[in-house]
């Protein structure tokens, strides 16, 4: 199965940026750690994308049409504003997990709303790096269930 891994706005930045929320672990290392992972299901197979531009964002989940299985997405802070992006999931109706490094439930009240999760089948928030693995997991039983 394939599995498309969209990292949104300054997630790039990992590693430097907001340490004390974020940690220091860069996106390339949790990129990494996915890949490693992937490794212990039979079968699956990533690609991984960051953009820091909505659109760009729109158009990778339009075109995984046909072409993933599943979708992994941060959409950091286009979480909380991006009805673009929630409905793009939507229209490809491909599975996709919603990742946050931070609890956002946690933290100020614009992170606590996120209009792309109800288009997501779950959300996986407050690990850390963990958050990825745990949503690779997720997704991978999911779509394991729908074969
Ligand atoms: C984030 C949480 C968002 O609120 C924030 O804008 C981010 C990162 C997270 O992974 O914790 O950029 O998505």
């Amino acid at each position: 199965m394939r599995i498309l891994v969209i990292n949104g706005p300054n997630l790039n930045m990992l590693g430097k940026r907001e340490p004390e929320i974020y940690g220091t672990t860069t996106l390339l290392e949790i990129e990494k750690a996915l890949f490693e992972y992937s490794k212990t299901f039979s079968g699956v197979e990533l690609k991984f994308f960051q953009s820091n531009l909505e659109g760009e964002i729109v158009e990778k989940i339009q075109n995984a049409l046909g072409v993933f299985d599943g979708i992994l997405i941060n959409p950091a802070a286009y979480t909380h504003t991006s009805v673009a992006i929630a409905d793009a999931i939507k229209a490809v109706n491909l599975p996709a997990v919603e990742i946050h490094l931070s609890n956002i439930q946690s933290r100020e009240d614009f992170r606590k709303n996120s209009f792309t999760a109800s288009a997501c089948i779950g959300q996986i928030a407050g690990f850390g790096k963990d958050s990825y693995l745990a949503a690779l997991f997720c997704l991978v039983k999911h779509l394991e269930k729908q074969k």
